[in-house]
């Protein structure tokens, strides 16, 4: 009989192929992993992993991130579609002109945008290691920050930094509730809400611990001081929460509409076993980047790798139009 999970896993071989899932993927796609991960952990295993080829499970910014830093790579994704709101919402002209108008502040963005937006930016940033990397850039500089509002006024309120803010949002998280998460925290008072910084600083101000998909699962993992959390994150996460502590109550952060499945990314869900099946039996959809472009973007995530791993980098005085 046919089972997909085996095949997927002796292509995997066959090919010289790993897997990398980010946690919002389905539970049967991140049990067939060998990686998963935050999104900035997924980009240092593309690098790490030595396989030759790489199948990217999650969206298709994060597969363009691994391609980028390994052009020698191939790097496939089991759904070209996959896109996420933050990319939609910043594109690249309109990036450009922001850009132009402030060209002396340094322009940090976000991961989640697209090759074309990460090669006219500084420095990429990943919402696990966004304050080290502000903090990297010499106090006196002006600093721009997009596509993601919410997660650039967390940070800044955190840093005590002003920032120029570009007014993108994830349309997942901007969906928790903040009235009815008060009122779910008054009926558990137990209860540790933990939260992404994309969510709606009305709904933040909840939360006892704020960071990436990564810091949450450690949270629950390890706050051995509670048994009940409260998450406003994408559902996908609850999985390997469930996994580290089985002994835990996990409520899901309240959105308006009860009847609604919006704590589900739609694009994360769009992967599927099939399509990963179908992916390594192919070879396609396949990331491909034009090399200038490639080479430009590559400027500002290499700087996110460098100042992650302690080295030093120098800040461009002033942003010129690219020819
Ligand atoms: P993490 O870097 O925390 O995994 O977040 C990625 C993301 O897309 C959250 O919506
Ligand atoms: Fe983008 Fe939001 Fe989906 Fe993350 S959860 S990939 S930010 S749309």
């Amino acid at each position: 009989m046919f089972d997909i999970v085996s095949e997927i896993k002796k292509l995997k071989k066959e090919k010289d192929l790993s897997i990398l899932a980010h946690y919002y993927e389905d539970g049967a796609i991140q049990d067939i992993a060998d990686y998963v991960g935050d999104s900035f952990y997924l980009s240092k295993m593309g690098q790490q992993t030595p396989t030759k080829n790489i199948l990217l499970a999650g969206v298709v910014f994060m597969a363009e991130s691994v391609k980028i830093l390994n052009p020698e790579k191939t790097v496939l994704v089991p759904d070209m579609n996959a896109s996420c709101s933050l990319v939609k919402g910043a594109p690249y002209q309109k990036y450009l002109d922001w850009r132009l108008a402030h060209a002396d502040a340094v322009c940090v963005t976000y991961i989640n945008s697209s090759a074309e937006v990460k090669s006219i930016s500084d420095a990429i940033i990943t919402s696990s290691n966004a304050a080290e990397i502000v903090s990297a850039i010499p106090a006196d500089r002006r600093i721009l920050f997009g596509p993601d509002q919410h997660l650039g006024r967390w940070l800044s309120k955190k840093l005590n930094r002003e920032f120029i803010l570009w007014p993108g949002a994830c349309e997942v998280h901007v969906l928790f509730n903040a009235k009815k998460l008060f009122q779910l925290t008054q009926q558990h008072p137990d209860a540790v809400v933990i939260a992404h910084p994309e969510c709606d600083e009305s709904v933040l101000q909840y939360a006892t611990v704020i960071g990436s998909t990564s810091r949450l699962l450690d949270e629950v993992t390890n706050n051995k001081t509670t048994k009940k959390f409260i998450v406003a994150t994408e559902t996908g996460i609850f999985h390997q929460m469930k996994k580290n502590r089985p002994d835990a109550e996990l409520i899901q952060a309240p959105v308006l509409d009860e009847a609604c499945a919006c704590n589900d990314c739609p694009y994360m869900k769009m992967n599927s076993l099939e399509k990963i099946h179908q992916a390594l039996l192919t070879f396609k959809p396949e990331v491909k980047l034009d090399e200038n472009l490639r080479l430009k973007a590559f400027i500002s995530l290499d700087r996110m790798m460098k100042i992650t791993s302690g080295q030093k980098v120098t800040w461009p005085e002033k942003f010129t139009a690219p020819l």
